[in-house]
């Protein structure tokens, strides 16, 4: 049975994974109170991704649309979901390659490393959900790490998570109600630095900052107040927790896989070898890391970070031997065919290099959705991972403590924010 729910498990795999030899591939169900169709077939979810806008539309529940805010892109359609959209596509592809990114990227590495050279024990999840916290907020708003507002923009930002999990009840102190308010209190800030920025003359704001993403925001003449701030939210909602979660697990496997991250260390000391004296990694780099870009897609096929997302059909629907009524919901299972065996040799074995072939795999993966509703910030999140990932093989050591493990709350957390035991393994770098 499909198991949409909060619950903890213990094991990674076994999480929103209908049992299809009971139910087929295809079912139908009662979920978030409505019918539902639920897809764990690979080229019905490629159908349902590919028609969006078409034959399908987004359908998060009304109680998402409440903690989301009714600009947020992940609920808009048509023509408000492509000019939103297109902004965040240039923030993205602006943000990409721009030295001041990679830089602060890695200088972020940096210092968190450094900072856990005397500790023996560290909660890393809840650790680099600050250090990709701190990326973007500089990016978008120009906030330092050292800048106190950061702590309460990842409190705040906690809260607002905890809200797209929660039961919607409406009263006092619930994580419904607080994710609520939680939003309230983001977008006032948002709100209130745009309007600060706009007194704000031009030979003095060259001396405050570089131009960060909210300047390039504010300068859009086709935004009103409420999207630009909704522009900034989803892209640290998408952004932030994914990409720290992404980086928790992709060190959970390497601890279980001895032979994997000595591969991955090879791959990180040539480039440092190659780079010499030269400090700071830059975009070639990143493209030298390939062995690092197949761990990442593996710990996404078995991690399943987002393990389905919502949809509607918007007219009766028949695709091979299935019939979808106009109206239903549609679920379809990014888990189920991440670890379908007739796709995937041992699905559950943690192996990059199965993701040589790499052509091939995306064929076989939706980790990051599909259609004009595909996920814009991958490779920006993979990109900070792996500088992250760089520093930490070539400096530390890690062991997992026995009883941690990651756990399906349905997003991905671990039970006690991953507890590592941490060794220096050499001079820290540089
Ligand atoms: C690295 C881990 C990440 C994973 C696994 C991930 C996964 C996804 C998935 C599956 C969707 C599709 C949702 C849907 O179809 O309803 C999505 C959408 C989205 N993601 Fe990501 N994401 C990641 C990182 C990021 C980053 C770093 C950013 C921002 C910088 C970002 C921003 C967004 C936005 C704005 C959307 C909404 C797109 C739309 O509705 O058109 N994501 N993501």
């Amino acid at each position: 049975m499909l198991t949409p729910l909060a619950h903890s498990c213990n094991n990674v795999f076994h999480v929103i994974q209908p049992d299809t030899s009971l139910y087929g591939k295809v079912f139908k169900s009662n979920i978030c109170g409505g019918k539902a169709i639920v897809s764990c077939d690979k080229e019905l979810n490629m159908f349902i991704l590919q028609n969006e806008g078409k034959l399908f539309t987004s359908d998060y529940p009304k109680a998402m649309h409440d903690i989301l805010g009714e600009y947020s892109l992940l609920l808009a359609t048509g023509e408000i979901h492509r000019k939103l959209k297109n902004v965040i596509i240039s923030f993205i592809n602006l943000t990409k390659s721009k030295p001041g990114f990679l830089r602060c990227a890695e200088n972020l590495s940096i210092s968190m490393l450094e900072s856990w050279k005397n500790c023996r024990e560290i909660e890393f999840h809840k650790e680099v959900k600050m250090f990709t916290l701190s990326v973007m907020v500089n990016q978008l708003l120009s906030i330092k790490p050292e800048d106190p507002a950061r702590r309460y923009v990842l409190q705040d930002f906690l809260s607002y998570m905890k809200g797209f999990i929660s039961l919607p009840i409406p009263l006092p102190g619930t994580a419904y109600t607080n994710a609520i308010k939680a939003r309230k209190r983001l977008s006032a800030r948002v709100m209130e630095m745009i309007k600060q920025r706009e007194h704000e003359e031009e030979e003095m704001k060259k001396a405050v900052r570089e131009e960060d993403f909210l300047d390039v925001i504010m300068s859009n003449e086709d935004l009103n107040y409420e999207e630009k701030v909704s522009v900034v939210l989803d892209i640290l909602l998408g952004g932030f927790e994914t990409s720290a979660t992404l980086l928790s697990l992709v060190v959970y496997f390497l601890a279980k896989s001895p032979n994997v991250l000595q591969k991955l260390k090879e791959e990180h000391e040539a480039i440092r070898v190659k780079k010499g004296n030269e400090k700071f990694m830059n975009w070639e780099d990143y493209q030298k890391m390939e062995f690092t870009q197949c761990v990442m897609s593996e710990a996404l096929r078995c991690g399943n970070i987002v393990k389905t997302v919502h949809r509607k059909a918007t007219s009766d629907i028949k695709f091979k031997e299935y019939a979808i009524p106009k109206g239903w919901k549609v679920f379809p299972i990014f888990t189920a065919v991440h670890l379908d065996p007739s796709l995937h040799e041992n699905p559950y074995e943690f192996n990059p290099m199965r993701w040589t072939d790499k052509g091939k795999m995306n064929k076989k993966t939706t980790a990051f959705g599909g259609g004009v509703r595909v996920c814009p910030g991958g490779e920006l999140g993979k990109l900070q991972i792996a500088f992250f990932l760089h520093h930490l093989v070539l400096s530390y050591r890690w062991k997992i403590k026995s009883d941690e493990m990651p756990i399906a709350h349905p997003y991905v957390e671990f039970k006690r924010d991953m507890l590592l035991e941490m060794y220096p393994s050499n001079k820290l770098y540089p």
